[in-house]
């Protein structure tokens, strides 16, 4: 048996499957990236307007040893200098879960390298250790995702108190919806970023939905519908709709919301920082527009690299080591886990 010591590297092979990317990376003492090699399967389900399950299945079960050779091979190491397995179990699709996770119990069940399953709302989250070292918790976290919309406090490593979340749809769900109804293709989000650019977010007011006594919580269906509405209505007028106009006003009811939220969260618990996470977090309006309200407050931010925000197995290497680190090991009877809560194992 491995015994863990405080003075050795400890390198982690992460392995992520949960959705449309096959990805496999080698991070040392969770904050170092040795490589990170991502297949992506946009291109394939471009083509159904979204992600197709079993499409998505069987592209990671082509890709996904060539993924984790190319992620050996580029950091330079054999699987005999690998310290643990990282895998994300969950939440995700569940057969595209269950590909990561087949793979990287086979790999520890032939190696003896020890097997961490890994949230991947965790990974998301601690994608913010790798690029900024001296962030330690506790800290609050927007996780925003295709998935998931999250205020967290990460309280401690692997610790995780959540103040909110959606009712309804992601944030990034909405942004895909909206890009859809408005005929810019999946996926929508890095869409509709560059086309509000040439907008104007001030054009059409969009409601910004609260939920009755749950403050931290988000609603994104009801705006989702006003978008709709609003297209439908120009639509019997015959009047012409700036597409631009309608990107960049629903950008900024999604954009205003987050903000609020994440500022309230910082100043009722007070907190000098603030991190956020997931792929709607590669948003530009969405970076700008908190790193001004940060400033603003004297709040440090904290925001992943796009690469880093959108999935990615470096992300769940970070989550591994420490999850690895507090003493977390995962048996051969992992599995994936489609709705698997925060905190929860
Ligand atoms: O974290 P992620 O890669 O997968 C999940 O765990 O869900 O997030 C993907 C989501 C998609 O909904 C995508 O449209 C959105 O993130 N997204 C963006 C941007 N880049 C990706 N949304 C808004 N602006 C972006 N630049
Ligand atoms: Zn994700």
């Amino acid at each position: 048996m491995r015994v863990m010591d405080e003075e050795k590297d400890v390198l982690v092979l992460a392995i992520e499957s949960s959705c449309d990317e096959t990805a496999a990376a080698v991070v040392k003492n969770g904050r170092e990236v040795l490589s990170n090699i991502i297949s992506s399967q946009i291109e394939l389900h471009k083509l159904y307007g979204g992600v197709v399950p079993e499409i998505a299945s069987r592209k990671h079960i082509e890709k996904i040893n060539q993924v984790i050779e190319e992620a050996l091979r580029t950091a330079g190491v054999t699987l005999g200098d690998i310290d643990a397995i990282g895998v994300t179990y969950g939440p995700g699709l569940v057969g595209a879960l269950l590909v990561g996770v087949a793979e990287a119990k086979a790999i520890s069940y032939a190696t003896n390298i020890p097997l961490v399953g890994v949230h991947h709302i965790e990974g998301h989250i601690s994608a913010n250790f790798i690029e900024n070292k001296e962030l330690e918790p506790p800290f609050p976290c927007l996780v925003v995702s295709g998935g998931h919309t999250h205020l967290v406090v990460v309280e401690d490593y692997g610790k995780y108190r959540i103040l909110g979340r959606t009712r309804d749809d992601a944030a990034g769900e909405a942004f895909d919806k909206v890009a859809r109804a408005i005929g810019l293709g999946y996926p929508g989000g890095p869409k509709i970023d560059s086309l509000a650019k040439e907008g104007n977010a001030e054009a059409i007011s969009f409601p910004k939905a609260h939920v009755a006594d749950a403050p931290y919580d988000f609603s994104f269906s009801g705006l989702k519908s006003a978008v709709l509405n609003y297209l439908n209505g120009c639509r019997m007028r015959g009047e012409e709709i700036s597409r631009a106009d309608v990107a960049a006003s629903f950008q900024k009811a999604v954009v205003d919301v987050l903000v609020e939220h994440s500022m309230m969260a910082a100043e009722e618990f007070g907190f000098d920082r603030l991190a956020i996470a997931g792929g709607v977090a590669s948003n530009s309006a969405l970076r700008e527009a908190m790193s001004r309200a940060c400033e603003k407050r004297r709040i440090k931010f904290y925001y992943p690299s796009p690469i880093l925000c959108t999935d990615n197995a470096a992300m769940i290497g970070a989550a591994a080591y420490y999850e690895y680190r507090n003493g977390t090991r995962s048996g051969l009877d992992l599995n994936a886990v489609p709705n698997l809560k925060l905190g929860e194992r």
